[in-house]
């Protein structure tokens, strides 16, 4: 049987990635699905569903290079102002996404999260995410953390708005207040900052994700749709984010 581990020098060599310096984050906006069906006649639901596939194999890519945490923008605040029945369609398939592919996930180590406020999706989401959550606690080997109705601007209120109560109930004092204790309020608590940030589509904005903590991340930009985004494209931005110079503001 073929031994991917063993191979994986053989699967990298395209790009020639160096496996001691895979970024722990990739966060990604999943942007383009709309375009791609356009452009072969098809009903955007069809661009959606086939982005779908593309989650799934990018996910398993990620994981086999040992991507610790892989984050997806799938449902924005803003997103709620498109036409019903393409919300209704996202939301569909997220349900169907969760059902079908949990056990699969589960068996190979990943860990199901959820950035944004679930408490406005339909009810049938929210028992998928929290089937999804509840099996998948205890693993290690990835976390998969979906952003949904997330926004970056409405993360910051909300913990803004946390961090007054817990100072007018006495558990915070004003002094308490610094960078690392705001993280602990927002929904990406616990979870390291996005080393890289990866947008297909030829879009090159951020559109209110991780507005906190993108500060010294890395963008990689491509025109690929993401119904179109491969393997092959994860790797070529991995390469292309491991010859950066991160400094973080300092000097070499
Ligand atoms: C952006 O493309 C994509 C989205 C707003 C939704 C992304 C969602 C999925 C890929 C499926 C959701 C399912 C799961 C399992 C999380 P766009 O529609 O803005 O494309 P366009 O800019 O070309 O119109």
């Amino acid at each position: 049987m073929l031994n991917i581990f063993k191979s994986k020098k053989e699967f990298n060599q395209d790009f020639d990635l160096d496996m001691n310096n895979i970024p722990n984050h990739i966060a990604i906006i999943m942007d383009g699905n709309g375009r791609w069906a356009k452009e072969q006649n098809l009903p955007r639901s069809m661009g959606h569903r086939a982005g779908v596939e593309t989650i799934r194999r990018i996910l398993k890519e990620a994981t086999r290079l040992g991507v610790k945490n892989l984050t997806l923008y799938a449902f924005s605040t803003e997103n709620w102002a498109r036409p019903k029945d393409e919300v209704g369609t996202l939301m569909k398939l997220l349900v169907t996404y969760l059902k079908k592919e949990l056990k699969e996930c589960h068996e190979n180590g990943v860990r199901m999260n959820v950035l944004g406020d679930t408490s406005k999706l339909p009810k049938e989401c929210q028992n998928a995410l929290e089937e999804a959550l509840e099996t998948t606690r205890n693993n290690t080997k990835i976390n998969l953390n979906f952003a949904l109705n997330y926004g970056g601007r409405n993360e910051i209120v909300r913990a803004i708005k946390l961090i007054n109560s817990d100072i007018k109930n006495g558990k915070l004092n004003e002094e308490d207040i610094n960078e690392a204790l705001v993280e602990k309020y927002l929904y990406t608590k616990g979870i390291p900052d996005p080393d890289l940030i990866i947008r297909p589509s030829g879009e090159q904005r951020l559109s209110n994700f991780l507005l906190w903590q993108c500060a010294y991340s890395e963008f990689w930009y491509s025109d690929i749709n993401w119904p179109d985004f491969k393997e092959k494209d994860l790797r070529k931005a991995i390469a292309d984010y491991q010859n950066r110079d991160r400094r973080f503001g300092k000097v070499k």
